[in-house]
């Protein structure tokens, strides 16, 4: 039903899908990220662009990336979208030899088990970076 695709963010198109879909799931929550960094996913039922995620490389932790985004419009929730998006994004993490997948979340819980099914584990990083609420999560990879 669903198909996912690793894209180019770096492509004016892709780069539209992305902007739309980061619009219509964070709405101003959060700044929009530089899509031709990194890597990026979106999640297509037939031609529609449904989802995305990306991972960039940490800012703070050594040799990890970091899972920056993932969002699924609103009538797709419920289909393990972020956990498929999750399994591609941690394949690519791999390829790219980092050692781990860090990421956050606040005040989510539906996102927070996604990263318990996927094996992810709370940690408390060195240089907290976000807010004091915040949950810290990782998983080892290689
Ligand atoms: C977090 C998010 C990516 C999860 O999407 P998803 O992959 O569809 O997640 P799931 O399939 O695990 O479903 C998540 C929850 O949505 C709820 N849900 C499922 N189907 C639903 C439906 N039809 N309508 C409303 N809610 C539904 C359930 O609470 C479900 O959790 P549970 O089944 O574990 O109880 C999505 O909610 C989202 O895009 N949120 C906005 C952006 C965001 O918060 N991003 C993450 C930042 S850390």
């Amino acid at each position: 039903m669903y198909r996912i695709r690793e894209v180019d963010g770096s492509d004016d198109d892709v780069a539209d899908a992305l902007s739309e879909l980061h619009r219509l799931t964070f709405f101003d929550c959060a700044p929009i990220p530089g899509f031709d960094h990194g890597h990026w996913w979106l999640a297509y039922q037939k031609t529609e662009p449904v989802a995305f995620a990306g991972v960039i490389a940490s800012a703070y932790v050594p040799n990890a990336g970091y899972f920056c985004r993932v969002g699924v419009l609103r009538r797709h929730w419920g289909a393990g979208l972020q956990l498929r998006l999750m399994r591609a994004l941690e394949a690519r993490a791999r390829l790219n030899g980092w050692c781990s997948v860090i990421s956050d979340t606040t005040d989510n819980v539906a996102s927070a088990n996604n990263f318990i099914r996927a094996g992810y584990r709370l940690y408390q990083p060195p240089i907290p970076w976000a807010w004091p609420n915040t949950l810290y999560w990782r998983k080892l990879i290689q």
